[in-house]
């Protein structure tokens, strides 16, 4: 597969065309935002091991029937997945109260949320990633209220997935963001990344933070607690 030309630079991913039109390649950069890109910082390593976590959950995903928009793993901060046209929304979910959430609604940090918490925030860093409805993703064009279920649907079943998964290795899913875009077959199809970086993971034991709150908040060692996350996985990096 040749890497063509480059389609679109993110904030920490840059996506690249291929000889063949439907894939495309993703770079895993070690360039690390938060606060919609107010703060970046360059983290040595960062790079790889997001794309090799990020390969290793969307193929346990994938194992669980969810469709997702990887292929394979083409070097070490590289993966090529199928083009798809995204859909300009972030699905969150969330089993504790963290983050946002807290800021919002004045409610405590830790508190288990039962049923889990479904919330849309419409993927645009100027405006700082507002929350929308589905009222706001029908009226202005960006799903169909099918779709919107679809993509409900699906970032629940990824929580089943991944609650278990880490609640094995001893976390927390505290809360995660996941992107859906559409296959040339109109299906909806997990796109974009699973990874630290998109997360928040804490310790079972000890509540320590596993995730990007460590970069947003500057607890120090990032990329050193990713590559733990990753090990009490069984990825090896
Ligand atoms: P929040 O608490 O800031 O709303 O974020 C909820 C979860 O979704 C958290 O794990 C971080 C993730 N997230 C992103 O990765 N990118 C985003 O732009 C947003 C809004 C959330
Ligand atoms: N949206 C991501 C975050 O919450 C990245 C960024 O904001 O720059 O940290």
């Amino acid at each position: 597969m040749q890497k063509r030309e480059e389609l679109y630079r993110g904030k920490a991913k840059t996506v690249y065309t291929t000889d063949d039109s439907n894939k495309l390649i993703l770079h895993f950069r070690n360039d690390t935002s938060a606060f919609d890109g107010e703060k970046i910082e360059q983290l040595e390593r960062k790079g790889e091991v997001n794309n090799k976590f990020n390969h290793f959950i969307m193929t346990k995903l994938e194992d669980a029937g969810i469709a997702t928009q990887v292929e394979s793993l083409v070097s070490d901060t590289e993966s090529l997945v199928k083009k798809l046209d995204m859909i300009p929304v972030e699905c969150v979910v969330r089993n504790v109260a963290a983050g946002s959430l807290v800021r919002r609604l004045g409610v405590e940090e830790g508190k288990e949320l039962t049923p889990p918490l479904f919330e849309f925030f419409l993927k645009n860093d100027a405006l700082h990633d507002p929350m929308v409805n589905d009222y706001h993703i029908i009226s202005f064009g960006w799903a169909t209220a099918d779709q919107i279920e679809k993509m409900k649907a699906l970032t629940f079943e990824v929580n089943s997935v991944l609650k278990r998964l880490f609640d094995d290795a001893g976390m927390i899913l505290v809360d995660y963001k996941l992107e859906f875009g559409l296959d040339d077959a109109g299906n909806i199809v997990l796109g974009d990344e699973f990874t630290p970086d998109g997360c928040r993971l804490w310790d079972k034991a000890t509540r320590k933070k596993m995730d990007k709150d460590r970069f947003r908040q500057g607890l120090g060692s990032v990329v050193e607690t990713y590559i733990e996350v990753a090990e009490r996985l069984g990825l090896k990096l």
